[in-house]
């Protein structure tokens, strides 16, 4: 048993719906006791102190303990062209996207760049991630036995495309329901470790392949099943045209059993009214990727009215699309994102759907995204006083929120004194 002691923020609803008081707890001088890789318990240090006066203490004096942060939607195997000049969706995958994607296929290279990708995420505090793979089935063997080394939990699947992308980056309709079967048999559910199926978007497959896909997820509707939705205007133009016949983009997934309450959509920007209807009355899940809508110039994602909607809601850097690692930069691009949207995002909520949004999107708030009792004990402990420019700022704070807000606006993984993994200390 480990006392972890610190500042203790847990969100452990959604302030959306319930407002930051009432949805958050925070101690001063608090206390986390973990035991066998498992939160028991969370609260006031004193009385933690005096209920388990055997244990192990950890003390991180001022450092403010998190929940470990969950990103919700990134491309593993872009780590290597993150930032990479001038593009938009279609030529930047194209020109960056495309031509690395084609690398994975040498299994050594695919686990270099997964071991690379994971030290990246660690250190800026971001202990679950959902990540894209390519089309090789050896780019998904290579994420997972990363992570499962680590004791990660993670979710990925295998990219599956069959048009629109160059020869040696294509299934088929069939190899993609094959391969990605075989997949999730193998690693669903072993350890942490979660499959989603992973169509990359409708350009890039054709009807068949979503149907096959489609078919594959409703043999497993406990698997999740992530894509990308309605992030740039040219984007959506060429998928009207190549789906004639859909009512809107969303359709294209509707039409072939890709939409459903376990269903992750990317990005989300430019939706119609149908669409937004459809998404709330199945519960789908969205996820926000603030750095990535700018730096490839997509737009302002509408947090704030959807949330309203009832939409579930997660934060994500789409590496490499998005232009940092760090969930304190994409927390930052989403309060800016807001302001430009007409609402300014409060610390909670942004800590939020960085932590209980996106793994409620995800589906995994039993085991992460809070300090309840029986979560997994994946925690960070961020320094609010990493930098000059933030310490002299979180000085003035009159209380917990403004002490924060500065390390949210200008933090980065010098924040990051500490990250727990199950426990363990993995920083
Ligand atoms: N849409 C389809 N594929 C991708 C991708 O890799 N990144 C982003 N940002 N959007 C996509
Ligand atoms: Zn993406």
């Amino acid at each position: 048993m480990q006392l972890i002691l610190g500042q203790v923020l847990d969100i452990w609803r959604d302030p959306f719906v319930h407002g930051t008081c009432d949805a958050t707890r925070f101690d001063h001088r608090g206390a986390i006791a973990v035991d066998q890789g498992q939160i028991i318990d969370s609260g006031n240090a004193v009385t933690l102190g005096a209920r388990f006066p055997h244990a192990t203490r950890v003390d991180m004096g001022d450092a403010l303990l998190l929940p470990g942060f969950v990103d919700a939607h990134v491309h593993y195997p872009q780590t290597g062209i993150i930032a990479s000049w001038g593009k938009r969706l279609i030529d930047w995958l194209e020109s960056y996207t495309f031509p690395e994607e084609m690398r994975f296929g040498d299994p050594a290279f695919a686990s270099a760049c997964a071991e690379r990708y994971l030290d990246l995420a660690l250190a800026n505090g971001t202990t679950t991630v959902a990540s894209y793979c390519t089309i090789h089935p050896q780019s998904v063997d290579a994420f997972f036995s990363a992570a499962q080394k680590r004791g990660q939990c993670v979710v990925a699947g295998k990219t599956c495309m069959d048009r629109n992308a160059p020869d040696g980056l294509r299934d088929t309709a069939q190899s993609a329901f094959d391969k990605s079967a075989a997949l999730l048999n193998q690693w669903h559910h072993v350890d942490r470790l979660h499959y989603a199926i992973t169509p990359r978007f409708s350009p890039t497959s054709t009807p068949e392949q979503l149907e096959a896909l489609g078919a594959l997820w409703s043999e497993h509707p406990e698997c999740l099943m992530q894509t990308h939705l309605s992030e740039q205007t040219d984007e959506i133009a060429w998928v009207k045209s190549l789906y004639p016949q859909a009512r809107d983009y969303l359709d294209t997934y509707e039409a072939y059993g890709l939409l459903g309450e376990r269903g992750v959509y990317g990005h989300a920007i430019h939706l119609e009214a149908r669409e937004i209807d459809r998404l709330a009355e199945i519960g789908a899940g969205l996820v926000h990727c603030p750095t990535s809508n700018t730096f490839i110039g997509s737009g302002l994602f509408q947090a704030a009215a959807l949330k309203q909607r009832g939409l579930r809601v997660g934060l994500a850097t789409d590496t490499g699309g998005g232009s940092s690692f760090s969930m304190l930069r994409t927390m930052a691009a989403a309060y800016e994102i807001g302001q430009l949207a007409g609402s300014a995002l409060h610390p909670c909520e942004l800590i939020w759907l960085a932590t209980g949004g996106s793994a409620d999107v995800l589906h995994l708030g039993d085991d992460i995204g809070n300090f309840a009792p029986g979560s997994t004990a994946d925690i960070v402990a961020l320094d609010l006083e990493s930098t000059p420019a933030i310490s002299q700022r979180s000085a003035r704070a009159e209380d917990h929120w403004e002490a924060l807000f500065p390390t949210i606006m200008m933090g980065d993984d010098r924040a990051i004194t500490a990250v727990w993994v199950a426990g363990k200390r993995a920083i």
